[in-house]
C-alpha cells in the first residue's frame, strides 16, 4: 500500500511524524512525503523535521506565501504531477490548512482515495479560512480519521455516511508523548531565565487577532499588564510580527519578552513549564489540554471544544484589554481530564483504519 503523506505548514508536521513513524513499522506499506512549502522559513519547518525526526521530504513544491487563492492554486497545479507520476493508493492530509483542502482537491478528482486526519472539527465561524478548508475536505474526503467524538457527531450531521467515519484520536498527543522527555531536558523556563510554573506564555496568529489593529493592541496592552508581575514570554509568528510593525505597535508590548518562534521541543518544554498559556491557535489548545497547564482561547469559537469542556481550556470571545486581565485567575484555577483517545496510540489506530480501508481486512 503506497500511502502519500502532505503537510504544508507548521501545524502538520507533529500529526504526520507519528503516524509515518507507525506505518514505517508495517511491511505493508510504502510512503512518500510531499512537503508543499507553504511555510518555509528555518523555524516554521525544518526545526520541526529535526525535533521530530522526520525524514527529508520526498518532493518539496516551494509554493511560499500568497492571497489564499493563489496559494491554494498554486499547491494544486505543483501537487497533481508529483501525485499523477507516484499513483499512491492513497493521499493522507492533515488539519486544516490551506495545503489539505488542496491536495484533497486534487486527489479526489483523480480520483485517488483521500484519508484526513483530525476530520470533522467545526468551530461553526465561516470567516475563518481553516473552517472552510476542513468542510471541503471532509466532503471529499473517503476516509474521515477524528481526533474527538464531537468530531464525528459534526460529520453525522453534514450527512456524511458512518461508514467514512473512524474515531481514532488524537495523533498529536502521540508526538507530545513521544517528544516530552526531550522537551522536558532542555530545560527551558531555566533557558529561558523565568521561574518554573511562573511565568505566562503567549502565541498569536489568527487574523481575527492580529490583522486589525485596535484588536491586536488591546492583547498587547493586556500581555504589559501582566508583565509587569509576572514574566510573559511570546514567540512571534511571523505574520504576527508583520502586523506588529505595520500598525506601529511595538511599544504597546511593555515589558513583554518577544521571542523567535520556537521549535518544536522548546515549545514543548515552555508549555510545560508555564502557569498558563494565552493563545488562539488549534494545536496548543490541545497541548495545554494534555499537559494539564491552563489555556485561555482569545477567539470567539474552538473547533476543539473537547478542550474546553473535560480539558484546561477557557474560551475568552471578549478580547478586550479587561477582559483578559480579568480571565486570569479563573482560569488558572481550570484542571481538567485527557480526552478519550488522547493516549498516544492514534498512529496505531490509523494504521488499521488504512490497512482496513485500502487493504481489504487488517493484516
Ligand atoms: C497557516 C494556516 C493556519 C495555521 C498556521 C500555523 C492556512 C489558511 N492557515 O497560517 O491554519 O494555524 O499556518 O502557523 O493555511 N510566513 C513567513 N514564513 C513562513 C510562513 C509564513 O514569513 O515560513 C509569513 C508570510 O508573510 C505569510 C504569512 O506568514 O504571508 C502567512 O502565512 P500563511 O501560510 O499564509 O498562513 P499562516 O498565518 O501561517
Amino acid at each position: 500500500l503506497k500511502i502519500l503523506h502532505v503537510v504544508g505548514a507548521r501545524p502538520n508536521f507533529m500529526k504526520v511524524a507519528p503516524l509515518m513513524a507507525e506505518l514505517e513499522r508495517r511491511p505493508r506499506f510504502t510512503q512518500l512525503l510531499v512537503h508543499t512549502g507553504q511555510h518555509y522559513d528555518e523555524r516554521m519547518s525544518d526545526a520541526f523535521f529535526r525535533d521530530l525526526g522526520m525524514r527529508a521530504p520526498d518532493a518539496n513544491l516551494e509554493v511560499g506565501s500568497g492571497s489564499h487563492a493563489a496559494q491554494t492554486a498554486e499547491v494544486m497545479k505543483a501537487f497533481e504531477p508529483v501525485m499523477l507520476r507516484e499513483r499512491p493508493d492513497a493521499v493522507v492530509v492533515v488539519g486544516d490548512v490551506n495545503s489539505t483542502l488542496a491536495c484533497a482537491l486534487v486527489a479526489a478528482k483523480e480520483g485517488v482515495p483521500v484519508a484526513h486526519v483530525e476530520a470533522g472539527l467545526r468551530s461553526r465561524d465561516r470567516t475563518m479560512p481553516e473552517e472552510l478548508n476542513r468542510l471541503v475536505t471532509d466532503q471529499l474526503s473517503d476516509l474521515l480519521l477524528t481526533p474527538s467524538r464531537d468530531a464525528g457527531e459534526n460529520l453525522r450531521a453534514e450527512g456524511i455516511p458512518e461508514s467514512r467515519i473512524r474515531f481514532v484520536g488524537n495523533v498529536m498527543i502521540d508526538a507530545l508523548r513521544q517528544q516530552l522527555p526531550a522537551a522536558e531536558a532542555l530545560g527551558m523556563p531555566e533557558r529561558l531565565g523565568v521561574p518554573r510554573g511562573g511565568y505566562h506564555l503567549a502565541t498569536l496568529h489568527r487574523p481575527s487577532n492580529v490583522d486589525h489593529a485596535g484588536q491586536l493592541r488591546a492583547i498587547l496592552e493586556a500581555f504589559a499588564v501582566l508583565a509587569e508581575t509576572v514574566p510573559v514570554l511570546f514567540p512571534m509568528h511571523p505574520r504576527t510580527r508583520k502586523q506588529v510593525e505595520a500598525f506601529g505597535l511595538s511599544g504597546a508590548l511593555g515589558a513583554t519578552r518577544v521571542l523567535e518562534p520556537l521549535g518544536y521541543r522548546e515549545m514543548l518544554g515552555a508549555v510545560a513549564g508555564a502557569a498558563l498559556v494565552f493563545t488562539d491557535s488549534g494545536g496548543l489548545q490541545e497541548e495545554t489540554t494534555a499537559l494539564g497547564v491552563p489555556c485561555v482561547t482569545l477567539r470567539d469559537s474552538t473547533e476543539r471544544p473537547v478542550t474546553v469542556d473535560e480539558g484546561t481550556n477557557t474560551l475568552l470571545p471578549d478580547r478586550s484589554r479587561e477582559a483578559i486581565l480579568a480571565v486570569v485567575e479563573r482560569a488558572k484555577a481550570k484542571t481538567g481530564r485527557i480526552p478519550e483517545g488522547w493516549d498516544g496510540r492514534a498512529s496505531e489506530r490509523i494504521a488499521d483504519a488504512l490497512e482496513a480501508t485500502l487493504g481489504g481486512g487488517a493484516a
